[in-house]
């Protein structure tokens, strides 16, 4: 899928500058070619010398060096490649990126540049979580920068949360996606995933069993055939899929308005258990013992994300899919549920215990559509997810 792709990767300062070394390798062990660009900061972490080592050409560093322009002209640099990679994304690039400042080679090649532009982010967890980066980050999004990561954990710098550079393989997992040529290439698709939680109080709330797997792998699968995938995840046990934009949402109200904001799109997919009801009479405060026994919670219907996105009008998607969970007369039931919600396809599948379907790892299906049910063989999520993505990168074409 690699070879012969061009990939400018441009080398921030950082700690995690020296996966990009491995980076390197294993992108040029899938016949790929890397040209690597290091800034001074970068310089500090990894040395010219094993970069351009490892990546069998030379390492370009100075904006204003005349051997470079004599040789390739930084315009020239910054459009001869397939993808530019910005690993370690570091804040400080990100923020001169997202105000459109070239001070230094690494930046002026990503002002000049017309190539897709993927960012792997790393720094510190409050540089990632604070309002600064995180403004620029939306910014850079909106301007249809990808990014891979980053992820949470223990960090160099001895803190723990978001801010690790994604692994090596989950980052060329994203360069693939972001150079996948595949059927699905330019479409758009929301996929809402796992689990919702309704408060009860700040400290309580109202789940389900959902790991968020089955959404996971839908989005996953069509993100490799190259769809723009926009992931709205409700808190699932499954960390979300590479190469997607991921929308992280708790309630059923906000799923709604992360799917709403999302649209204009061509697919949606609705693979989320969302609760059908959330408390209508939940406090602020902590709810305290009583003396008269326990509180009676009060509930009011949440909206159907399925059933608003089927109704738009003009800009309805030409393609809304549903799950149907059901425990008896799967394939009637969730007949009706199709034409309820007014969904063009339902995915249905028997969660009753027996089948170990709802937190396990396969799944056994039927596709409902106008033109009737047809039952898939039990399989692996993944593989439902392949077969769904299939099948829609069919009826689009
Ligand atoms: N769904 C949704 N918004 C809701 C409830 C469900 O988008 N508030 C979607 C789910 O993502 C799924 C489909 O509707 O694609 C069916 O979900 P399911 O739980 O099977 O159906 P319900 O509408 O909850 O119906 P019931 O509980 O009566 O079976």
């Amino acid at each position: 899928m690699l070879a012969s792709k061009r990939i400018l990767l441009i080398i921030g300062g950082g700690i995690a500058a020296f996966k990009t070394l491995d980076l390197i390798r294993r992108l040029r062990e899938r016949g790929a070619q890397v040209t690597p660009v290091l800034t001074r900061a970068g310089a500090e972490f990894v040395t010219p010398l094993s970069v351009s080592a490892l990546a069998g050409r030379k390492v370009f560093c100075d904006l204003f060096d005349l051997t470079d322009e004599a040789e390739m002209g930084h315009i020239e640099l910054s459009r001869s490649a397939d993808l530019i990679v910005v690993a370690p994304g570091t804040a400080d690039l990100m923020a001169k990126m997202a105000v459109g400042q070239a001070d230094d080679l690494a930046s002026t090649l990503l002002l000049a540049t017309d190539t897709a532009v993927l960012v792997a982010p790393a720094m510190n967890v409050r540089m990632w979580q604070h309002a600064a980066t995180q403004r620029n980050i939306a910014m850079l999004k909106a301007d249809g920068i990808g990014f891979v990561g980053p992820n949470g954990g223990d960090m160099a710098c001895g803190e723990h949360g978001p801010g690790r550079m994604a692994e090596v393989p989950e980052v060329i997992a994203a360069i693939e996606s972001a150079l996948s040529s595949g059927p699905l290439q330019g479409r758009r698709v929301v996929v809402t995933s796992g689990p919702t939680h309704e408060p009860i109080d700040p400290v309580r709330y109202i789940a389900n069993r959902s790991s968020g797997a089955q959404g996971t792998a839908i989005a996953r699968a069509l993100a490799s055939l190259g769809a723009e995938v926009v992931f709205v995840t409700g808190p699932a046990t499954v960390p979300p899929p590479d190469g997607v934009e991921v929308v992280r949402v708790e309630t059923a109200r906000e799923m709604l308005a992360a799917v709403d904001a999302a649209l204009p799109a061509e697919v949606v997919i609705c693979a989320a258990a969302v609760a059908d009801w959330h408390v209508a009479s939940a406090t602020d405060r902590k709810m305290k013992k009583t003396e008269g026994g326990m509180p009676a919670l009060e509930f009011a219907e949440n909206p159907d994300i399925l059933a608003t996105v089927s109704s738009r009008g003009a800009d309805r998607p030409g393609l809304v899919v549903g799950f149907a969970a059901e425990t008896h007369d799967v394939v009637g039931h969730a007949t009706a549920k199709r034409a309820r919600k007014g969904c063009d396809w339902i995915l249905a599948n028997d969660v009753s215990h027996a089948t170990g379907i709802m937190g396990g790892t396969e799944n056994a299906v039927t596709l409902i559509t106008e033109d009737g049910a047809e039952t898939w063989p039990r399989m692996g999520k993944a593989d439902v997810a392949r077969q769904l993505a299939d099948r829609i990168a069919r009826v689009l074409a």
